[in-house]
């Protein structure tokens, strides 16, 4: 089934962020429509969705591909205070997390920097770019319902680990309420919940990770993130990395 924008809304708090909600059938990425809609003067908040992306992008270089209708694949445009700014990538991942919990009962766990998983497989990436301007494009893509053979090595869908179809609609509603909480959050307290939030989602600290900087396989310890959003890594030789997300991809935490 296309995806319906009027169920969203009927779904969407009303809060700090307005929403403004757009949707393609299909198109090349999502991320460059919200970024051409950022440079044409889109308010944060603008959000669009689309049903198949041909030319669907992830971090690192690499593609993003779902077969049509299966995915929750959206970009959004933010414009986030400067305290926020080091934090987003982390407080993305609690967000999309949150929202997928609100709305499934599924509970993920969060993979620094910012991806999503349940079960110990990727169920959603989330990429962040920025554009020339102030603004930050948050784009998400979350495996829905795809089943086990339409999904890649190492990933899940929550159709596949609930055992039955979920409502893309439902689950971007609670992610962009979740965001606007959170937006409000930091309004009022400032930015020290963001952390706590993130490790309560996380396995990974106190585990073996393996990084690559500059092309040099890494081994470690990771110990925590830090104010900034790195993480933290201990090396063999007792000295402690702060790694800092988009200088390094991390292969995996062992
Ligand atoms: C990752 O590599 O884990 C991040 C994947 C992000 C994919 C989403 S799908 C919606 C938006 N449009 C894109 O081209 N990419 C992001």
């Amino acid at each position: 089934m296309s995806f319906d924008l009027a169920r969203v809304t009927a779904q969407l708090a009303t809060g700090e962020v307005t929403w403004s909600l757009h949707y393609e059938p299909s198109c090349d990425s999502t991320q460059d429509l919200a970024r051409t809609a950022a440079a044409g003067g889109a308010a944060p908040g603008w959000t669009v969705t689309t049903d198949l992306q041909l030319r669907g992008r992830g971090r690192h270089g690499r593609s993003w591909t779902a077969p049509a209708e299966k995915a929750l694949l959206f970009s959004t445009v933010l414009q986030p205070p400067v305290d926020v700014l080091p934090l987003l990538p982390l407080l993305a991942a609690v967000t999309v997390a949150g929202g997928v919990e609100l709305s499934t009962g599924a509970a993920p766990q969060l993979k620094w920097p910012n991806d999503v998983l349940l079960n110990g497989k990727k169920l959603a990436g989330i990429l962040l770019e920025r554009p020339p301007g102030s603004s930050v494009i948050l784009g998400v893509g979350l495996n829905a319902n795809q089943s086990a053979a339409e999904l890649p090595e190492g990933a899940t869908s929550l159709a596949v680990e609930l055992g039955h179809p979920v409502e893309r609609e439902a689950l971007l509603a609670a992610i962009l309420n979740d965001l606007g909480n959170a937006y409000e959050r930091a309004d009022r307290e400032g930015v020290d919940w963001i952390l706590p939030g993130w490790r309560s989602r996380t396995a990974m600290l106190g585990k073996p990770v393996t990084f690559r900087r500059d092309g040099v396989l890494l081994r470690g310890l990771a110990e925590d993130v830090g104010a900034d959003g790195a993480l933290l890594v201990r090396t063999a030789d007792g000295s402690r990395l702060s790694i800092v997300a988009g200088d390094v991809e991390l292969v995996r935490p062992d």
